[in-house]
């Protein structure tokens, strides 16, 4: 079946960015969300990023427009029974992913696929919460999504060969590079990832260096765009903690035991760029 729309669940920071690479990739999407204010505010995002592809001449005025007009937002959750392909993007825990799968899968037809852009949850485990664990997959994006080139392609144990290639065509129609990776704790990408943070936190707590010294020993010394603290507070802190959390409990191995400043910094409310400070401070 030929993936024309899709629906994308949730318009925070990664379902916004998502649904911005398909509508300019000629996708219609309906983007969900529960309430009209954070719709509201995942369209200004996405207006916003198309609007610098026509400063910075990557598409013309007319183009935005019609991808502008292929964006659906609502807050009624059977407007995705249209869609070939649903792109699952909400909070980053199994209960609240399985319950919105819940609701959406008897508005949908039996031969949409459903992905979610879970960053560890088990596709596996997942997949079995819903009717269609043959066509359910993981397509894991990249924040910021329309910069970022990869996306982890994460069959469970259930799924389909089918499914994994219609995931792998859409991800190459979105301009991405799709990666197969097994259905593992972290997948890859967030097994070597949240040890490097988690260990700049320890570093951190234990003042081997400031959190400026940390990201440049990083950035100057092995040539990454952004040091891990930085990083981690773009991310979100809550989310590399339930990340941490994940593979701790996953591979039962203490060498994944969050670092204590990290779970002290979000029970402080420091979350990083979302809520202005993190291990840095932002201008809200
Ligand atoms: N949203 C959209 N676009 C953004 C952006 C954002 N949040 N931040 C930067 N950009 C765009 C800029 O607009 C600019 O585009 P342009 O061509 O229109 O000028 C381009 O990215 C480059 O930005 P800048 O020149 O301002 O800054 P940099 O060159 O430093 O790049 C960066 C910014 C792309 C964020 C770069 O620092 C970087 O690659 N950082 C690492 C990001 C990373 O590792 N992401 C993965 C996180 S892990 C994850 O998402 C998985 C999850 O499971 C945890």
């Amino acid at each position: 079946m030929e993936t024309r729309t899709v629906g994308v669940l949730g318009a925070g920071t990664m379902g916004h960015g998502i649904a911005q690479v398909l509508i300019r990739s000629g996708y219609t999407v309906y983007l969900y969300d529960l309430s009209q204010q954070f719709l509201d505010a995942g369209a200004g995002r996405i207006a916003k990023g198309l609007n610098r592809d026509v400063e910075k001449a990557r598409m013309t005025a007319e183009e935005r427009e019609h991808a502008l007009s292929r964006l659906k937002i609502t807050t009624q959750v059977a407007d995705l029974g249209r869609a070939d392909f649903i792109v699952e993007a909400v909070t980053e825990n199994l209960e609240v992913k399985a319950g919105v799968f819940g609701v959406l899968e008897p508005h949908c037809r039996p031969e949409a696929i459903f992905a979610s852009n879970t960053s560890s949850i088990s596709i596996t485990r997942l997949a079995a919460t819903t009717q269609r664990p043959e066509r359910f997959i993981g397509l894991h994006f990249f924040n910021p999504v329309p910069v970022m080139k990869l996306v982890e392609v994460v069959p469970g144990l259930t799924t389909s060969s089918g499914t994994v290639e219609a995931a792998e065509r859409l991800a190459i129609s979105a301009g991405k590079t799709p990666v197969r990776v097994n259905d593992s704790p972290g997948f890859v990408s967030n097994r070597l990832l949240m040890p490097m943070i988690n260990e700049a936190v320890y570093c951190l707590m234990e003042s081997v260096a400031d959190a400026k010294g940390i990201d440049d020993v990083m950035k100057l010394g092995m040539n990454h765009p952004m040091g891990p603290l930085e990083l981690a507070d773009l991310i979100g802190l809550d989310v590399c903690l339930d990340i941490m959390k994940v593979l701790y409990e996953g591979f039962r191995d203490s060498k994944y035991r969050p670092c204590p400043l990290l779970e002290k910094m979000v029970n402080a409310g420091r979350l990083g760029r979302k809520t202005g400070r993190g291990f840095y401070e932002y201008a809200t």
